[in-house]
C-alpha cells in the first residue's frame, strides 16, 4: 500500500507535539521533517533540536528531508537526534557517495533527492547505495506551490531502473501533492507521498489522508 508521509511544515508549530500525533491516529506511515538552511533554499524552518523533541512523541519514521548546504556537517546531529531516514539533494553534494555513506554509518536509511530542472540521470550511479529516491515536484523552500506534472516521467525512469538493476529503494514524491495529483505519482512507481498543506490545512487530518488513499 502506498505511503503517506505527512509534511510538518503546513502544521501548526505552535502545538507540533499534538500535530504529529494527529496525523499518527490519521494513517500516517512516515512523519516528514522538511529542514530549510536559508542557503540551499530561501527559507529557514527547524533543525536537530526539534527532530529531538518531536522523537519523543510518535513511533512513526521521522523521515528528515534536508534542504541544506553542507549537509555532512549535520548528519550526525539528525541521526543522534533520532532521524530514521535522512535525505540529500545530490545539488547540495559535491560527494554524494560519501555522504550517503556518513549518514548509513549511523545505522539509518539513507536517501538521495533530485529538484525538478535535475535529470535522473544525476542520481543514477548511487541507486544501489539508497534506501529512498526522493523526486520534487515542486521547487523546494515553501509547502503550498502546484505540483509540476512536467516530473512524472522522471518517477517512470526511476521505476525502470530499479527493476531492471533489481533493487527495492522506495520512491517518494514530494511537493503540491493532493487528492488530484496522486494517482499520476502512484501509477508511474511511487511508493511514498509527502503531503503538507493538503493534510494540515484540512481540520481533520485522518479524511485528508483518506481523501488522499482514496484517489489512488
Ligand atoms: C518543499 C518541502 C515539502 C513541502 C510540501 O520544500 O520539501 O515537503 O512541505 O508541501 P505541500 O504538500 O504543501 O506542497
Ligand atoms: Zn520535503
Amino acid at each position: 500500500m502506498t505511503k503517506i508521509a505527512p509534511s510538518i511544515l503546513a502544521s501548526n508549530f505552535s502545538n507540533l507535539g499534538e500535530e504529529i500525533k494527529d496525523v499518527e491516529r490519521g494513517g500516517a506511515d512516515y512523519i516528514h521533517v522538511d529542514v530549510m538552511d536559508g542557503q540551499f533554499v530561501p527559507n529557514i524552518t527547524i533543525g536537530p533540536l526539534i527532530v529531538d523533541a518531536i522523537r519523543p512523541v510518535t513511533d512513526l519514521p521521522l523521515d528528515v528531508h534536508l534542504m541544506i548546504e553542507n549537509p555532512d556537517q549535520f548528519i550526525e546531529s539528525f541521526a543522534k537526534a533520532g532521524a530514521d531516514i535522512i535525505t540529500v539533494h545530490q545539488e547540495a553534494c559535491p560527494h554524494l557517495h560519501r555522504t550517503l555513506q556518513l549518514i548509513k554509518s549511523y545505522g539509518i536509511k539513507a536517501g538521495v533527492v533530485i529538484n525538478p530542472a535535475t535529470p535522473a540521470e544525476m542520481i543514477r550511479p548511487v541507486l544501489d547505495e539508497v534506501d529512498l529516491v526522493l523526486l520534487m515536484t515542486v521547487n523546494p523552500g515553501f509547502g503550498g506551490q502546484s505540483f509540476i506534472s512536467s516530473v512524472v516521467p522522471k518517477i517512470n525512469q526511476i521505476a525502470e531502473w530499479r527493476k531492471e538493476e533489481g533493487l527495492s529503494f522506495e520512491i517518494e514524491i514530494d511537493g503540491g501533492v493532493k487528492a488530484d495529483t496522486a494517482r499520476q505519482c502512484t501509477e508511474a512507481g511511487a511508493d511514498v507521498l509527502v503531503a503538507g498543506s493538503a493534510i494540515f490545512n484540512q481540520t481533520d487530518r485522518k479524511k485528508a489522508i483518506e481523501d488522499i488513499r482514496n484517489a489512488l
